[in-house]
């Protein structure tokens, strides 16, 4: 299928991607995006190496420096990785193994330390699995949208829910002020070695935009491939 795909694209898959990336990709996302309760256009995408590279962009879009980053304890290590190479200063605020971060905990550490974002994996965190229910995705928005500062959003595990029903909302889906920089990948739930990733940064997609145009340039035209993808994980096929 790669094959055929391959010849189908034709040049088009060899040339330079550039930022904000592959159109039909950017589309594609934008109708998946509905079924995570985000309503958002192609223009307002930017595609990336992985979420890996599209969290690094964030954080380095909003922060600087010295900067102070809230995170859930336990997370993913990787996440502390890149905050310790950007030269920030994780703030660690407990997290529930069902419920995700304590957001009681959160406001406590608001009104006592200047923090400059916030990074959190709201849908299945790495390592606990925990899954933030609607009324604290919302709570978490409103509360970080009081003090204006940028949440950005970990979606790597959002498709990967076992349940029959919807797929769960993402914290973006509550953003009314552009402060949410969304970011996603298909490493999960396709490939990770695809290294298709995106994300969807609001109020500061020119800076991500500028960011990412300065760190890799284009990404990997291949992802194009993948533009066919359908909304549901379950049919997800390259055609
Ligand atoms: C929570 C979380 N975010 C990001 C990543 C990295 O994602 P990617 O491979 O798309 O860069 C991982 C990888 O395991 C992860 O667990």
């Amino acid at each position: 299928m790669l094959a055929a795909a391959a010849r189908r694209a034709g040049t088009a898959s060899t040339e330079y991607d550039m930022p904000p990336g592959c159109l039909a990709l950017r589309r594609a996302l934008a109708r998946r995006a509905l079924d995570w309760g985000v309503k958002i256009l192609p223009e307002e995408i930017i595609t990336t190496c992985g979420c890996t590279e599209a969290i690094v962009l964030c954080l380095r879009s909003v922060t600087r420096s010295g900067d102070t980053v809230a995170i859930e304890s336990p997370t993913y290590f990787g996440l502390i990785q890149i905050i310790e190479q950007l030269g920030l200063r994780p703030l660690e605020i407990p997290t529930h193994p069902r419920t995700g971060m304590d957001l009681d905990g959160l406001e406590r550490a608001l009104r006592v330390r200047r923090v400059t974002a916030c990074l959190v994996v709201p849908n299945f965190n790495n390592p606990l699995g925990s899954l933030m229910p609607v009324a604290n995705k919302a709570r978490l928005v409103a509360l970080l949208a009081k003090k204006e500062i940028p949440l950005i959003e970990d979606d790597l595990y959002g498709d990967l829910y076992f349940d029959n029903g919807d797929r769960p909302h993402v914290a973006k889906a509550y953003d009314k002020r552009g402060l949410v920089m969304l970011c996603g990948s298909f490493s999960k739930s396709l490939a990770p070695g695809y290294r298709v990733g995106w994300m969807m940064p609001g109020r500061y997609f020119e800076a991500a935009r500028n960011l990412k145009c300065a760190t890799t340039g284009a990404t990997p035209r291949c992802r194009s491939l993948l533009s066919r993808i359908t909304s549901s994980t379950a049919d997800m096929i390259i055609i």
